[in-house]
């Protein structure tokens, strides 16, 4: 009698014990990282969609002799914005999901929602510049691209045969010299030239300058209303219920639920997943923001984005990608002039550049390209505009000309590493003849007057 109620004396408290653990991993809600990584719009990180198979393509008596590659700068820090508003705002939030008395998160979390601030980070001086992880996005994709082309991106640098150039930004010269540090190695990469970067420039950034593209489409409230009546859509008022209910905080507002999906989305982008010394994954490193969502959620805010990019950036009005030809122009002047041509053009041009540049160009190439114009309405429909996929950080468009024994000059086409094949040219095979490519854009490079697209008409 004494032993056994001895017993139950002891195993009272183990039972105890592990019965409220297993309440709080309940608790938890953990998403996998890649439940959140791929869904972050044009805050994804390069890893979530990098191609690591490097096998060089190879076309029998064919091989490549020029490439001309555009590419996003990589992982940076947020705006001067995002970074006051989750200084205050979200400081604001997180101070009262921890005053409720029984806080909706389990222990570890709590931890971290405690230890949770961005005071590290300096709205002025620290916007937009590009971190460690954007410079390893850079380093990896270089070595990459060198091991599929050894040929054509050779580990010496000779300014001859590279073209490198940036916009006058310190995360595209950053993302430059990484790039650069991938292929020749960090200890030479002082000897690589780079002509004076302009704010402005008019290809790496043609529509900076471009007064009509500012008044009619990037400053017209017209843009951004299928995003905004997305807003009112049972998709997006369940994430922000969601959201509501996680935190505990009925009156959050959906900027509020943006403002958490933006600081989830740098936070996983800055840290890739780590394992602990015991090879455990540590999730310290995970942001706690993440967690107060769930797929269906994520994806609702994924898809307000990829409205917004459509209609400021890509495919929503026409003049949006009819400017960006001067790249077009300028790829083919890099990838057609041969030996002979005086000023001789390097073998391998290498542009360092902005999301705005990349979606316009995509747009203009007719790349996710979905049959219908995307509006508030096609949340549920399959949709080839994943801003996830197709503008991640360190997004990324390569042009590569072929010389062949039998044929005439041939391109292959490059996105995010992988082969795509554009409307216009042979659909059952990677190569399109240059000749049939420079006729697909014959309008681009032969009509592509800035002034008269961009003049702004006065009334
Ligand atoms: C560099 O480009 C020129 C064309 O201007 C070409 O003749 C040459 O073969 C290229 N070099 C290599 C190694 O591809
Ligand atoms: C941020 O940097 C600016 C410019 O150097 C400085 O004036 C300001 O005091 C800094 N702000 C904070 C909060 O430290």
């Amino acid at each position: 009698m004494l032993s056994q109620f001895y017993c139950l004396f002891l195993l009272l408290p183990i039972y105890f014990f592990v019965d409220m653990t297993w309440a709080e991993e309940g608790d938890c809600r953990r998403l996998n990282r890649a439940d959140i990584e791929g869904r972050l719009s044009t805050k994804t990180p390069y890893r979530a969609i990098a191609n690591y198979d490097e096998t060089p393509p190879k076309y029998a008596g064919c091989h490549p002799t020029r490439i001309w590659s555009i590419i996003r700068h990589g992982t940076r820090n947020p705006s001067e914005s995002v970074i006051l508003q989750a200084q205050n705002r979200l400081s604001e939030i997180k101070k009262r999901i921890l005053d409720q008395p029984k806080p909706p998160i389990c222990n570890a979390e709590l931890k971290k929602l405690r230890q949770w601030h961005w005071m590290h980070l300096n709205a002025t001086e620290d916007e937009k510049l590009l971190v460690a992880e954007g410079e390893d996005e850079l380093i990896e994709l270089a070595e990459r691209m060198q091991r599929r082309f050894p040929n054509l991106l050779p580990e010496l640098y000779n300014p001859e045969w590279y073209y490198f150039k940036y916009t006058a930004t310190q995360r595209t010269l950053k993302s430059a010299e990484s790039f650069a540090t991938g292929l020749f190695g960090r200890h030479r990469i002082h000897t690589v030239r780079y002509p004076p970067p302009l704010h402005e420039d008019p290809v790496l950034r043609f529509y900076k300058g471009c007064g009509k593209w500012k008044t009619d489409v990037d400053k017209n409230p017209e843009t951004l209303v299928n995003a905004r009546r997305f807003l009112a859509e049972p998709q997006m008022q369940s994430a922000v219920q969601h959201v509501r209910s996680s935190t505990r905080l009925p009156d959050l507002q959906p900027e509020d639920v943006q403002l958490m999906y933006t600081v989830c989305a740098f936070e996983t982008a800055w840290h890739r997943p780590r394992r602990n010394s015991g090879s455990m994954p540590d999730s310290s490193y995970e942001s706690v923001w993440c967690n107060f969502f769930d797929v269906a959620a994520l994806e609702a805010l994924e898809f307000f984005e990829d409205l917004e990019y459509y209609w400021n950036d890509g495919y929503g009005y026409e003049l949006t990608h009819r400017i960006a030809c001067p790249a077009i122009a300028d790829m083919f002047a890099a990838i057609s002039s041969s030996e002979e041509k005086r000023p001789r053009r390097a073998n391998a041009t290498l542009y360092f550049t902005h999301s705005g540049t990349l979606l316009k160009l995509l747009a203009h190439l007719g790349l996710a390209r979905d049959r219908k114009p995307l509006t508030h309405k096609h949340f549920a429909s399959e949709r080839l505009w994943r801003t996830s996929q197709i503008d991640a950080f360190a997004t990324n468009l390569a042009f590569l000309r072929y010389d062949c024994d039998k044929e005439k000059p041939q391109v292959l086409v490059l996105h995010q590493e992988r082969v795509v094949r554009l409307p216009g040219c042979p659909q059952d095979k990677d190569l399109c003849p240059l000749a049939t490519l420079r006729r697909l854009y014959a309008k681009s490079v032969d009509h592509c007057d800035r002034e008269e697209m961009c003049r702004v008409k006065a009334n």
